[in-house]
């Protein structure tokens, strides 16, 4: 009795149990938190000095991120928006895609649902800025393991330093074939990490977290719902399972007359 009684649980909290695991990259874990308003605060203030120069989000307003992370009008006006922008506007970007075009070889895109589009989620993006490294072969002078050959400059380096990347001779296979690198090329060789030799501004810990803010805003600008949701779904396996084990103390006593 009691033995079913834990399966028919255990049943009911698997779902919530296999959300809470994650499914499965190859990638570093961002490690992001979206009840986190202070990372999230840190994430937009961030997002507004390094990227938006470059990127629009152009589906999210002003006025909804000072709602949604606890942030006052006047906060927003003075600490978030750049340029003339009202409070109610879409965060939008000073380069238009010409430009962009012109200067980059491509056109920065709009990033309102970046952290979902991505097969990794909020995960790409986390290692995609953690992954620019010096290649003079580049046109702008840097790759990116995350994302090889991307257009975009390194905008964080005076924060993380300037990566260069550690190599080793590529592996051969039986038939004395290159095999794939793992992690990216670099001239010719196989890139298997990073050292630091010129230093940013933050330390690798600080520079996680960062890189993990900024994920976390591109998440939330992605769902700005999704806060919401996640804690709404934590009542509802709660309620399930007291409503099972009401369920049971009816039966229970509805079978006691019977026997
Ligand atoms: C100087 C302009 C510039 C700035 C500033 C900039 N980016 Fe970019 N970014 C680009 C360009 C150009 C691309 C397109 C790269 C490509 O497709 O080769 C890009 C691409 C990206 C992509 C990949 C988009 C995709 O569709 O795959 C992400 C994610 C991204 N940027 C995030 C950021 C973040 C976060 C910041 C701030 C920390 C930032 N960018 C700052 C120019 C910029």
């Amino acid at each position: 009795m009691i033995k079913s009684r834990l399966f028919a649980l255990a049943l009911l909290l698997a779902p919530a149990l296999a959300a809470a695991s994650g499914g499965e990259s190859a990638m570093e874990s961002s490690q992001i938190d979206l009840t986190d308003k202070a990372s999230l605060q840190r994430g937009a203030s961030l997002y507004m000095s390094y990227c938006s120069g470059c990127h629009a989000l152009g589906f999210h307003r002003y006025s909804r991120t000072a709602e949604d992370l606890g942030l006052t009008k006047e906060q927003v006006e003075q600490n978030l928006i750049y340029g003339d922008a009202k409070i109610g506007e879409n965060i939008r970007t000073g380069v238009n895609a010409d430009d962009g075009l012109a200067w980059f070889g491509k056109a920065p895109p709009d990033l309102s649902v970046i952290a979902r589009a991505k097969a990794q989620g909020p995960d790409w993006v986390y290692n995609y800025l953690k992954s620019f490294y010096i290649d003079e072969s580049r046109p702008l002078g840097w790759n990116n393991t995350v994302f090889p050959g991307a257009s975009m400059p390194h905008v964080l380096w005076e924060l993380q330093g300037i990566q260069h990347p550690v190599t080793e001779a590529k592996h051969k296979n039986a038939a004395g074939e290159d095999e794939a690198c793992h992690k990216g090329e670099y001239q010719g060789r196989c890139i298997t990490g990073f050292e630091i030799p010129v230093k940013g501004r933050q330390t690798p810990e600080e520079f996680d977290r960062t890189a993990r803010d900024i994920t976390a805003f591109l998440a939330y600008v992605g769902e700005p719902g999704a806060v919401k949701r996640e804690s709404v779904g934590v009542w509802a396996v709660l309620f399930l399972a007291f409503f099972t084990f009401l369920a049971y103390l009816v039966k229970v006593e509805y079978w006691r007359d019977v026997h």
